[in-house]
Parts: structure tokens; sequence; C-alpha cells
């Protein structure tokens, strides 16, 4: 497996451009499942995730092919199979999100249990629950869900006890080829949704409530092949300006939406970080000694939890204590142990951790255990003193596109050591 070597101390300073969301461009290749035909999205980022989620379109008879300008054209005319293998979902559990399209296109589906995940039991009731209101006859068999309709989906009012994310997104696009109206009450309003809404209007489906935790979809007999582009990556974007804080210098990340990340600069801001925002870039620079502050997770426009573990890694070195509480995942606090490796001060207290900032951090062997908490160790050995060594660094793969060469294009002393297969 291969290695991250990072040498701790180096400011930074230059340009970062970000990548397309990996959290948008999910949802949107899923949706190519609901219209035969040709369709294009721009912007996707080339991920270990996307290109999963691109072996599961192919598994089920669609095609693709990447055109010169970087866009795929992603061709779902023949759909000749409706089973989702546990080989591919288990190493990614997004795959549900073809439940929902398959359901609607095919009106069956089988769809393998995403199983276990470093970060919580993230299971997918809410999935089951909406669909089965929206018709849907779902069975559990074999560690795979099996989905049948009789005739079309049927419009329904539906409300999710926690505004999920891919159930929101689930749902949204089962509903657009269902039988009348469907209101999704308690909605998530993660801008990766808004960027799932555009797609689905442009292939025809009528759907208001944009943003709000209110969607209300009128279903239609069928949809035409869509064209989006993928809205930046906000959570990319918030671990390049967490690692400038922690580095030290001053960078402009470009192509990204400042407008995506209200909770994150705010906090950025309050830690004593100069932060400048454009239309499409923001610059940051640390000019004076940070400060420590406290976060608390939620849903958007909230803190996202997704930016939790990096946040935290900035938090060891700002003086003063940082109460951190994640309320969404029940167990996302696997970077603490790691951490504490290189030195940090950090107490666990329930669904709180304390840090108590400030002590400098040393370079350490350490282990990623999840993609965000990978990122955070990047944070960290960015600000440590001496060498620090990431192992299982496929976990970052998953969400971060060229991140050695972004950081090492300003300034940061970081290489990646593949290890040859025996
Ligand atoms: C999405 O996951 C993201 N993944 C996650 O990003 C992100 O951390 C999460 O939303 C929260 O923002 C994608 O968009 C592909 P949820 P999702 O359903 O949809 C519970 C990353 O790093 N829940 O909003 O799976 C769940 O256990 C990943 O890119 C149920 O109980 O998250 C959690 O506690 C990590 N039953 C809470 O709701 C359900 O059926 C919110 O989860 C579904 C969710």
């Amino acid at each position: 497996m291969d290695t991250l070597i990072i040498q701790g101390g180096k400011t930074l300073s230059g340009t970062i451009p970000i990548s397309g969301a990996k959290n948008a461009a999910l949802p949107a290749l899923a949706a190519t499942i609901l219209a035969p035909g040709r369709h294009i999205l721009h912007n996707v980022p080339d991920l270990r995730d996307t290109r999963t989620m691109l072996l599961l379109l192919e598994s089920f008879g669609i095609t693709w092919q990447r055109r010169d300008d970087g866009a795929l054209v992603i061709d779902a005319t023949e759909i000749d199979n409706i089973e989702a293998s546990y080989d591919l979902v288990k190493t990614m559990r997004a795959s549900v999100l073809v439940l929902g399209p398959l359901l609607a296109r095919m009106k069956r589906a089988r769809v393998s249990l995403p199983g276990g995940c470093a970060i919580g039991a993230r299971p997918i009731d809410f999935h089951m629950k909406a669909l089965a209101m929206l018709g849907v006859d779902l069975t559990l068999e074999h560690g795979y869900v099996e989905g049948k309709v009789s005739g079309r989906l049927s419009g329904n009012t539906v409300y999710f006890d926690i505004p999920s994310v891919t159930a929101t997104e689930n749902i949204l696009m089962a509903a657009t080829l269902a039988k009348g109206t469907t209101v999704i009450k308690n909605a998530a309003r993660e801008p990766e949704i808004g960027n799932l809404i555009d797609m689905l209007i442009g292939m025809g489906a009528t759907i208001e409530g944009r943003d709000s935790d209110q969607l209300i979809v009128k279903g239609t007999e069928e949809l035409s092949p869509g064209e989006i582009s993928i809205i930046p990556d906000r959570i990319e974007t918030g671990t390049y300006l967490l690692a400038t804080g922690s580095a030290g210098g001053a960078i402009t990340v470009t192509d990204c939406r400042p407008d995506h990340l209200p909770a994150l600069l705010a906090k950025l801001r309050g830690a004593g970080l100069e932060i400048e925002t454009g239309e499409d870039f923001i610059r940051i620079a640390r000019t004076k000694i940070l400060k420590s502050v406290d976060i608390k997770t939620s849903p958007y426009p909230g803190f996202p939890t997704d930016l939790q573990a990096q946040t935290m890694a900035l938090m060891c070195i700002s003086p003063g204590l940082s109460v951190i509480a994640e309320t969404i995942f029940e167990n996302r606090f696997m970077h603490v142990a790691e951490l504490r490796r290189m030195g940090a001060d950090i107490r666990i207290d329930g669904h709180s951790a304390i840090v108590m900032g400030g002590t400098p951090l040393f370079g350490a062997p350490v282990m990623a255990t999840d993609l965000r908490a990978s990122a955070s160790l990047v944070v960290a050995a960015l600000a440590a003193e001496g060498e620090t060594v990431i192992s299982r660094v496929y976990h970052l793969d998953r969400g971060y596109d060229n991140l050695v060469g972004k950081l090492s294009n300003v300034g940061a002393k970081i290489r990646r050591i593949s290890e040859k297969r025996e």
C-alpha cells in the first residue's frame, strides 16, 4: 500500500485549482440511469469513487467515454442488468444512489447492502422507508436489497427524521419518473443536491424548492438525456484552506465556490486567518498567531462534518481550548489517536473532542483510517516538526484529485511512495 512522506515546516504560497465535487459527481452519474441516450457531464473529477461509480454503470450495460475536452459522455440507452454487486458496493457506500434510478426506470433493482464503514453504522433505512412510500416492494435477503415496482412508482409525501444527503438524492431521482407529485420534507440542502436538481430539470423534470428543506417533484413519464457541469468541491476547497492555516503562508484557491463554505470561512476568520473572497476564488493568509475556535458539525449550511477532522488538526496548533462536537456520525474521531501520536493533546468526551491547542506537533508514522481522517493527517503533518509518514493513502485517493501535485506546487515537501506489488 502506498505511503505519503511529508516534511513539515514549509510555508505555502501560490495557487491551488479546485476539481469537481465528488459528492455532486456521484449522484449525477447515477442520474444518467433515468434516461436512455447520451448524457454529458463536465468537470467530473478523476477519483477512485467516480471510477467505481462508472464501473457500476458499466455493469448495468451503460457505456461511457471521456471527450478530448475532459467531459464524460455517458450512453445509457441500453440497460441489461439491474444488480449492483457486493464487490463493487463494498468499496463505495454511495453505490446506494443507483437504487432510486434503477427502480424508476427498470422497475426492478438488486443492490448489495453497503456494509459497515469506519465513521459509523450508516444504515440506509431512510432510503428504504421512503422508496416503500413511493410504491416499491422491498425485501432484504442474502445481504442484498431487492426492489420491485408493479406499474410505475407513485408520488407521495416523505419525511426524513434526519436531512440525509443521499436519501434525499435517491428519492429525488426516483420521484422524477413517478406518477403524480412527491413532496420531500426535511430534505437535505447541500449544494450538491442543487447541482443534481439542475441536471434533472435539464432532463425535463419538474422540481420546486431548490436549496430549501422541502422539495416538490411533479413526476413525468420519461426524461431526456442531461448535460451538467459538476460544481467545485467545497470539501477539497476547505481542506486546502485548512492546510494553509496549518503550514502558514498565503495561497489563492481558484475555480471554487466561496458561497458554499459559509460556516468554514467564518471559523477560519475567527481563528485569526485573513480571508478574501471573489466569485470563484478564496485568498487565505496566516499573518498572526492562530486562535482556537469551537465547532459543531451540522447539516448544510452548518459546519460540514467532512471538514471536522481537518479543522481538528488546525486546532491542535492553535493556542487555547477548542471543543469540537460531531453531531452527524457516531464514530468520526478515528483521526484523534493518530493526531495524538504526533503530540496532539486531545480528549474525547462522548460526541465531543476537547483540543488543548498550541503545543508543537512532531512528525511520526501514522495511519489513514478513512477519507477525511487521512486529509486531517496531511494538514497536521504540514505543521509538524520533522517527517510524517502516512500509510494507507488509498483512502485519500477516494476524494482528492492530485493532492500531492497541488500541495507540491505551493511549496509543500510531500511525496508519494508506491509500494511494489509482489
Ligand atoms: C453524504 O453521506 C456524503 N457522501 C458524506 O461524505 C457526508 O459526510 C454526509 O453526506 C453528511 O454530510 C456523499 O454525498 C456520497 P447522510 P450520506 O445520509 O448521505 C444517518 C465524504 O467524506 N442515516 O446525510 O451517507 C447517517 O448514519 C462522505 O465525502 C440514517 O440513519 O450521509 C448519519 O448519521 C463521508 N439512515 C446521518 O443520517 C439513513 O438511511 C447523516 O447521513 C441515512 C442516513
